[in-house]
């Protein structure tokens, strides 16, 4: 049995990372429209970031909607697209409750103009809170948020090195990724978080994200504190 006092004595990631996967299969087991997948998968958000942000966890990164899923049936792209109101409308309430703050990620130049006032509205109305902060990816890849750094620096005078990169990256203010978790059984980073995770510890779980409980967070970070972190020194090796 996973214990949350097990896992909160010892040092937490300061920044996890969570790919919401496996919610069209988590819908399609139980009969019914990928879209209800997501409507679950969102819910599910609320609960675990609230959960998260309980533990003591600084940053969650949520990779909502990749630079790749505007190639999705029509129908379900609309679906996604009103998530941010949903978003809005049924948990801003929860998030404000436990003081988290909530930015987002991705480009801001293919989505409707509701949405990018409502992720303006959303960032600027929780700014000053000092809880966890959950960092919605939206339109976000990861090549094309360090291609986007590239540009707002190609009149940099400086030679670029690394803090500068990622100073300019939609991250820029956050800590990288310590632990990166994906749920719904594949094996694979998808374009998430590329430069942030680059020593982070990846976690893969079966369980579908609308199906990810309390329980498999516990699990994941448990399992991170087990890891034996060298960032390419040999720190603690026999
Ligand atoms: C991947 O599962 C999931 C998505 C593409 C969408 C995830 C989005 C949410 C949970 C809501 C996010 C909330 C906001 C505020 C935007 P999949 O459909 O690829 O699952 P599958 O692999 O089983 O088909």
């Amino acid at each position: 049995m996973m214990r949350r006092k097990n896992v909160t004595k010892r040092p937490l990631p300061k920044h996890i990372a969570i790919v919401l996967d496996g919610n069209g299969r988590w819908a399609k087991k139980r009969g019914l429209p990928r879209t209800a997948g997501h409507q679950r998968g969102a819910q599910n958000l609320e609960r675990i970031a609230v959960f998260a942000s309980q533990l003591g966890i600084g940053v969650m990164s949520v990779y909502a909607f990749s630079t790749e899923n505007w190639q999705r049936p029509q129908a379900e792209v609309d679906y996604l697209m009103k998530m941010p109101k949903l978003f809005e409308d049924e948990y801003e309430e929860a998030f404000r409750a436990s003081d988290i703050k909530v930015v987002f990620s991705g480009r801001r130049d293919r989505l409707s103009k509701e949405n990018i006032d409502l992720l303006k509205r959303v960032e600027e109305e929780s700014k000053d809170r000092q809880g966890m902060v959950l960092n919605v990816c939206l339109d976000y890849g990861g090549r094309d948020e360090i291609v986007r750094a590239i540009d707002t620096l190609k009149n940099h005078e400086e030679p670029i090195d690394e803090a500068t990169l990622g100073a300019a990256l939609d991250t820029g203010a956050l800590p990288p990724v310590d632990l990166l978790i994906r749920p719904g059984g594949e094996q694979r980073i998808s374009n998430f978080m590329l430069w942030q995770a680059a020593y982070a510890e990846l976690v893969f779980m079966k369980t579908p994200w609308p199906a990810f409980s309390k329980r498999h967070l516990l699990k994941a970070v448990a399992n991170y504190q087990k890891r034996n972190r060298r960032f390419g020194g040999l720190k603690g090796r026999a």
